[in-house]
């Protein structure tokens, strides 16, 4: 059985796809908040997004066709335009189509390579990333990663420095080093800021994707905006010029599935082909996805008393107290 979102959750942007994933002449269908949706683009580069059924049969619109610049059902071939508004019924040419023939339309933008969509007016805006815009930085988009789980045990997964040992050895972590160093947590408006600074460990040997090799200083800091309800920003640095940004965001489909975006973007290394951040991407997310597809329940619990929490799981914890007191949570 499918229980509801929070309302608020309807009022907040979320990922949709890749912007390459929705090309333009042919719909996109796909799931947010358990509501099936339509993407696709006119010529003028305008994409939109609509409720995925026609009004007439209940059709999914997604498996029509564009037609001057309206989508067309696969069905009977009536026209919507993108204000949604049925505009031709070939069955019928010469009748006044009823003000009823329309399908809902929602927020639609596209930024960073991905297309956003919120079912309601927006309340939280999309985070701003500099480097996204500078053309010393190189982006790579890595996944997407689709799991059986909700999106808010994908973000938390993201969150959790304990596990690194043990769910990958040899890659983020040692299980000779197993201690979690502190973390202080802040939280203005709907974002937690935290950081940690670890001593750094050499690169994993199949994937040298870190920018270690001269070192200021032996250490990797690596400073966290989580923005809820489900995006993390991630700033890497070895003390130089050399960065790394994570920018990680999850789509809610339903309450236990999601599908994960990160877009990867770095400023040295820039010759190397994006299969290498892809690929170790892929063995990470791997490594995690059978470990977060097996927690029950399928959701965070947003009741503290539900699971158990120690020090090391600040960020954690902050995360289900901001979700709670931003009434996201469920
Ligand atoms: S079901 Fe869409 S036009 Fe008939
Ligand atoms: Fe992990």
């Amino acid at each position: 059985m499918q229980t509801a979102f929070p309302k608020k959750l309807s009022a907040c942007w979320h990922p949709v796809g890749y912007s390459h994933e929705i090309k333009s002449g042919s719909p996109y269908g796909t799931f947010l908040l358990n509501e099936a949706i339509v993407i696709w683009r006119t010529s003028d580069g305008g994409i939109y997004a609509m409720k995925d059924l026609c009004i007439h049969r209940g059709t999914a619109l997604s498996l029509g066709w564009i037609k001057d610049d309206c989508l067309v059902c696969p069905y009977h071939a009536w026209r919507f335009d993108r204000n949604g508004d049925c505009v031709l019924i070939p069955q019928a040419p010469e009748i006044k189509i009823p003000d009823t023939a329309k399908t809902p339309v929602y927020h639609c933008k596209e930024r960073y390579g991905l297309v956003w969509v919120a079912l309601k007016d927006p309340l939280i805006k999309l985070p701003e990333i500099p480097e996204f815009e500078n053309a010393d930085w190189k982006l790579v988009n890595t996944g997407p990663f689709e799991w059986n789980s909700d999106s808010s045990r994908q973000v938390e997964n993201f969150t959790d420095f304990g596990h690194f040992p043990w769910v990958h050895p040899g890659l983020l972590g040692d299980p000779k080093r197993p201690e979690v160093p502190d973390c202080k947590v802040t939280i203005k408006d709907a974002v937690l800021h935290y950081s940690v600074v670890r001593p750094e460990a050499a690169n994993p040997d199949d994937f040298p994707i870190f920018a270690n090799e001269d070192l200021v200083k032996p250490e990797r800091r690596s400073v966290y905006k989580l923005h809820l309800p489900y995006t993390i920003v991630l700033r890497l640095g070895w003390g130089g010029e050399e960065g790394m940004l994570y920018f990680f965001t999850s789509q809610p489909i339903s309450r236990n599935k999601c599908r994960g975006y990160c877009i990867i973007g770095r400023n040295y290394n820039l010759d190397d082909p994006d299969t290498v951040l892809q690929d170790f991407e892929q063995v990470i997310f791997d490594q995690d996805k059978r470990i977060v597809e097996s927690q029950r329940p399928e959701q965070v619990p947003f009741d503290f008393t539900e699971e158990l929490h120690l020090k090391f799981d600040t960020v954690a914890m902050n995360y289900r107290r901001a979700m709670k007191k931003h009434k996201l949570d469920y």
